[in-house]
């Protein structure tokens, strides 16, 4: 059976296994989340790196096939280093800005990203690339908001909320078009992102294009189809670096929100 890594700082990270999960229903997955030093955004690139190898070399003695870093964060710090001594493929995730880009041809993309995202070289460099991206693509650094939703305390939603209508609606004008979510742990509040400005603007994430990457890297022949239905169960082992018992029973009821029942082993 193929076995494939998940890494994030923490839950973020489960919306890019859901994505996985659609296009390889039948692999185990191991994910690890690095709950002992979240939030990753507001730590130095160097620490993160670190932290990230860490990560890489317990998923080798767990004897994966493939590596998927589904943290934009830790993609930013550290997959360019890691895929230079790597014996597996390494898939990073990035901001969907190419995408947004062509799918909304006119006025402004909004990124929201952490700080040390929208500080990053990576980003800068995949800006470089896309022509119009300068112009059109304003990034938002929103500190403290994966914090916010990593937390799943009695009060998160109340707080995200605040912290919305705070930071990222002012950024939301008339001319923005699309919403990129530039970190994993935003994709749990993708609902609550598009209807802000009182007006429903498109998100996107790159969840579906690390999936689909990650089959390809593994020569596993895509579906036709984007977006294949999830499967009912999967095959999941967890490992949170910190709080791990209640975080497994966190990333058990997200999932079971999709319909998911997780065979531990
Ligand atoms: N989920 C991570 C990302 O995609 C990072 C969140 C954090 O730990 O700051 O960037």
């Amino acid at each position: 059976m193929m076995r494939i890594g998940v890494f994030d700082s923490g839950i973020g990270g489960l919306s890019t296994l859901l994505a996985c999960l659609r296009y390889l229903p039948k692999a185990h997955f191991l994910f690890y989340g690095d709950t002992a030093h979240s939030p990753y955004g507001d730590k130095s690139p160097g620490q993160v790196r670190q932290w990230t190898e860490v990560a890489y070399d317990w998923f080798i003695r767990a004897g994966v096939d493939a590596v998927v870093l589904a943290c934009n964060t830790a993609t930013s710090a550290a997959v360019t280093p890691i895929r230079e001594y790597a014996d597996v493929p390494v898939i990073g995730i990035e901001p969907a800005i190419k995408r947004a880009l062509t799918l909304y041809p006119e006025g402004k993309i909004l990124l929201l990203a952490t700080a040390m995202t929208v500080a990053g070289a990576k980003l800068e460099q995949l800006l470089a690339q896309l022509p119009e991206a300068r112009q059109r693509v304003q990034a938002l650094a929103c500190p403290g908001l994966a914090e916010r939703i990593e937390s799943q305390s009695a009060d998160w939603q109340e707080q995200v909320q605040q912290y919305l209508q705070r930071r990222v609606l002012p950024a939301c004008t008339a001319d923005v078009q699309a919403l990129v979510l530039g970190c994993t742990h935003y994709c749990w509040i993708s609902d609550w992102t598009s209807g802000l400005a009182g007006r429903a603007i498109p998100t996107l994430d790159g969840n579906d294009g690390v999936a689909r990457q990650l089959c390809r890297r593994l020569d596993i022949p895509l579906a036709a189809e984007t977006c294949p239905a999830l499967p009912g169960t999967a095959s999941v082992d967890f490992h949170f670096t910190a709080d791990s018992a209640a975080k497994i029973h966190i990333a058990q009821q997200l999932l079971a929100a999709y319909g998911i029942r997780i065979q531990l082993n």
